[in-house]
């Protein structure tokens, strides 16, 4: 029988592509999030092996009913891939609580909620797999990205706790931080930093960042890449603690990891432009 794998996030992006990879690659696949229709799309190119699951990880009842549907196939699930994410994007100082609250609802609370609905079967089978979908931004924190990346920080030390917590068990915890991939998520984030382009006290930053980033997405590789990580993760025999895909991208976090943070923050300058607002400042 087929390892069945729940993925959340799947109507769109990486949990779209993780979702069909998985499935021609032999897996059973529960495919999850909220717009049913996009689900049923995709439920078409896996072969009959995806099954389209609602559920929003942000309502404890839409979790319960989506593993009760599963269940209810005489599943037991080998694996989770943990990908519903939001963003939010601006000046620290200027998103309201409510957004700060919310992306934490879905990429942070949201993927606890799951994960401990899930853990159960996978403890008394004494074996499984949780990959959760990190970010570079969970290493390395840009401007005008606090709300996202403190989440995605959240989930790294999460993963490390529960990695260590969950091994007696037989259950192996992954993350697997994309760099900047080519899905919908980045035009979501441009949206959002637009809105402070003309901020009386950020505008002229947001602007430059705004220029930057707004290219890092559309020239970002395809979906598939992290994918691909994510089902490493889920075959490897020892799999790792941490997957950065594209693997190109894991310069940026050993220059995170061994350089002193104001030479790391000059160059982060350099590149995303914001050079120019701290000399007037300076
Ligand atoms: N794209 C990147 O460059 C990038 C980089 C680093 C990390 N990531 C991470 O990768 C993951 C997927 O991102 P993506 O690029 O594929 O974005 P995307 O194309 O915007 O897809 C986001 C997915 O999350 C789902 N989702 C959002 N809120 C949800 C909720 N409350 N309940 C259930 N599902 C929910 C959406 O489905 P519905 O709206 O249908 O529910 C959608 O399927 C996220 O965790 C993101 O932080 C992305």
């Amino acid at each position: 029988m087929y390892n069945s794998i729940l993925v959340t996030g799947a109507s769109s992006g990486i949990g779209e592509a993780t979702a069909i990879h998985l499935a021609h690659q032999g897996f059973r696949v529960f495919a999850s999030a909220r717009r049913t229709e996009k689900l049923k799309e995709i439920s078409g190119l896996g072969g009959g092996r995806i099954t389209p699951v609602q559920m929003d990880v942000t309502d404890e009842n839409s979790i319960n009913a989506a593993l009760e549907k599963i269940a209810g196939e005489g599943v037991k699930l080998y694996g989770l891939v943990n990908n519903a994410g939001a963003s939010a994007m601006g000046p620290f100082e200027k998103l309201s609580l409510p957004e700060w609250r919310s992306v934490f609802e879905t990429n942070v609370f949201g993927l606890v909620a799951v994960t401990q609905a899930v853990l159960p079967q996978m403890r008394k089978a004494g074996r499984g797999r949780i990959i959760n979908i990190g970010s570079l931004a969970g290493r390395i924190a840009s401007p005008f990205q606090s709300a996202y990346a403190s989440t995605k920080h959240a989930v790294e030390g999460l993963s490390d706790s529960l990695r260590r917590e969950l091994a007696p068990h037989g259950i192996k915890v992954s993350v697997v931080r994309p760099g900047a991939i080519n899905t919908p998520f980045g035009q979501h984030e441009q949206e959002m930093l637009a809105q402070f382009e003309d901020d009386y006290d950020y505008g002229e930053q947001v602007k430059i960042f705004k220029a930057w980033f707004d290219r890092q997405h559309p020239t970002g590789p395809p979906p598939i890449v992290v994918a691909e990580a994510v089902h490493e993760a889920l075959t490897a025999e020892r799999p790792h603690s941490r997957y950065t895909a594209p693997k190109d991208m894991t310069y940026a976090v050993a220059l995170r990891n061994f350089l002193p943070s104001g030479l790391t923050d000059r160059i982060l300058e350099r590149v995303n432009g914001l050079e120019s607002t701290r000399k007037k400042k300076d």
